[in-house]
């Protein structure tokens, strides 16, 4: 296990020295594009594109070329939003020896520690994590659901099923972009899994030597993604620059995942993106995770192919999964050895 990066930050100032293994050349390498470069992440009004070909047209648009979008008029209620980022908040404020309760069990996935370390060398990411599998109830791990503050288990439980919702509503959407009976997503995603990582980025006082989250995009269908408090820092690659995304209030960021591009033969893209942090303040966010059901051979839908070439080798899900975790974090590297 790699030590908690709150805990080491929290005895951190200005003159101390960041240790090794976090510092990260490359942080400082590649591009960011400025706020007047005139990238504008496209926003979508669910309400609107459930009714309107034209916004559902734009949310297909989005999809096509950014991979991203910004969601708003969702109908997740303001209350139930702020309440997850009030308990997240209290939940990284306790001691670590509280936090460490929910720790990973040795080799396990779920909890809290990082999913991503694989070995003794790797360079790290500036961030604390707790992962979570929220959906099917049947896959609930209690052990690893906070209880303190005392409404996070449900709160997070209110939350996400707002947020599935939410994801039925996009994949309906989408379906009627891509000109799918609405029936093949309902049947691809059945049963709805889910599960959600919590992120936590303390400051750092050069934040230009590290990085929170490497750059990576999503192993799962559709990522719907709250910035938790008002600290920006995720930021996504476009013409060959890392693009700084400023969150409307009260908007979702949803991203394609790397399942969605493949079931889609390509014409929807997942988008590499990573996370910066501040020198001040600390950083949080949950993406809630909706992959298609697992016992799916991932390979792009017959009725997207049509006669047309497969550009995706075929996959089961779990062998998806543990490609994808045992490639280094590194862009879209993994879905790339499976393109044909
Ligand atoms: C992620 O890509 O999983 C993290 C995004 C964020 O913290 O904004
Ligand atoms: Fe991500």
């Amino acid at each position: 296990p790699v030590p908690s990066v709150q805990a080491l930050a929290s005895t951190f100032d200005s003159t101390s020295d960041i240790p090794e293994r976090y510092i990260r050349p490359e942080a400082e390498a590649e591009p960011v594009a400025d706020a007047d470069e005139g990238f504008e992440l496209p926003v979508i009004d669910l309400r609107l594109a459930q009714q309107s070909q034209e916004e559902c047209d734009r949310l297909g648009r989005a999809c096509e070329e950014w991979g991203f979008f910004q969601l708003v008029n969702h109908g997740v209620a303001e209350e139930l939003v702020d309440k997850m980022k009030a308990d997240i908040a209290e939940f990284f404020k306790l001691p670590l020896e509280e936090k460490e309760a929910y720790a990973q069990l040795p080799d396990g996935f779920e909890g809290y520690g990082q999913i991503f370390v694989k070995s003794e060398e790797q360079k790290l990411d500036w961030g604390d994590m707790i992962t979570i599998f929220t959906r099917p109830h049947s896959v609930r791990k209690m052990r690893f659901w906070p209880t303190h503050p005392p409404t996070f288990r449900d709160t997070l439980d209110k939350y996400t099923s707002a947020v599935k919702d939410v994801t039925s509503c996009v994949l309906e959407v989408m379906a009627r972009n891509l000109g799918l009976d609405s029936e093949v997503m309902t049947k691809t995603f059945k049963d709805h899994p889910q599960g959600v990582r919590i992120n936590y980025y303390p400051p750092c006082p050069d934040t230009k030597k590290v990085i929170g989250h490497s750059p990576h995009s999503d192993a799962t269908g559709l990522t719907i993604l709250l910035q938790a408090n008002d600290v920006q820092g995720l930021q996504l690659r476009k013409n060959g620059k890392w693009l700084p995304i400023r969150p409307l209030p009260g908007a979702f960021i949803v991203n394609i995942g790397d399942h969605l591009e493949m079931l889609t033969n390509g014409k929807y893209k997942s988008n590499e993106h990573r996370v910066v942090v501040n020198t001040e303040k600390e950083r949080m966010s949950i993406a809630a995770f909706h992959p298609p059901r697992h016992d799916i051979v991932l390979r792009p839908l017959p009725e997207l192919v049509q006669g047309g070439v497969e550009n995706y080798k075929a996959t089961t899900f779990a062998d998806f999964m543990k490609g994808f975790f045992s490639a280094k974090l590194d862009g879209k590297n993994y879905l790339e050895t499976l393109k044909l």
